[in-house]
C-alpha cells in the first residue's frame, strides 16, 4: 500500500487537499468496500467454526463490529466536517477555522484510539492471524482480510496524523 501512495502523491509538497484526495481513493475507499465483506465473513465463520473455534470466533466478531462501528464514525466525522474546514483552512486561514479543525481532529482522535487498541486486540486473540487446523479457505480469507485492514490503518493514520494534523497543529 505504502508504495502505491509513494507513487500518485509526492507528500513532501503535497497539499492538504491531495492529501485528502489520496486518503479518500485509497483507505476511506477500501474501508467503504472491504468493512460489509468482512463483516458477513465473520459471521458465516462465527457459524460455520462454532463448534471448533466458537471462543475465538465470538471475541473476533464482537470486536470487528467494534472496530467497524468506529471506522463509520471516523469516515463521517472526517467526510461531513473535518475534511471540508480542513480545505476551507487551506484556502482561507482564519483563527476561528483553526479551532474548528482542531476540535475536528480531537473528535475523530477520540475513534482513531479505539481502532488501533481493537486492532491490538484482535491481533491477540487471533494469535496474530493464525488459522487454526480445523480452518477452512473462508476462514483463510477472513484472518488475510482483517490483517490487511490493520496495514491499510498504519498508514492511513500515519499520513493523517504525521502529515496532516501534526502540519495543522504546528501552525
Ligand atoms: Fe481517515
Amino acid at each position: 500500500m505504502q508504495n502505491i501512495s509513494r507513487k500518485d502523491v509526492d507528500f513532501e509538497v503535497a497539499t492538504n487537499a491531495d492529501i485528502i484526495n489520496h486518503i479518500l481513493k485509497n483507505h476511506h475507499a477500501f474501508l467503504k468496500k472491504e468493512l460489509p465483506e468482512i463483516e458477513e465473513l465473520v459471521f458465516t465463520i462465527f457459524k460455520v467454526h462454532f463448534m471448533d473455534s466458537g471462543d475465538i470466533l465470538e471475541k473476533v466478531h464482537r470486536l470487528f463490529n467494534h472496530l467497524k462501528t468506529e471506522f463509520e464514525a471516523h469516515i463521517i466525522k472526517e467526510e461531513r466536517v473535518l475534511f471540508h474546514i480542513v480545505k476551507e483552512y487551506e484556502n482561507n486561514p482564519s483563527r476561528e477555522l483553526l479551532e474548528s479543525v482542531l476540535e475536528g481532529i480531537s473528535r475523530v482522535e477520540e475513534n482513531n484510539i479505539e481502532i488501533e487498541n481493537i486492532l491490538k486486540e484482535l491481533r491477540k486473540v487471533t494469535d496474530g492471524y493464525t488459522v487454526p487446523p480445523t480452518g477452512c479457505p473462508t476462514y483463510e480469507k477472513t484472518y488475510a482480510k482483517l490483517n490487511e485492514i490493520e496495514r491499510n490503518t498504519i498508514s492511513h493514520f500515519k499520513l493523517e496524523r504525521d502529515l496532516m494534523f501534526r502540519r495543522l497543529a504546528d501552525i
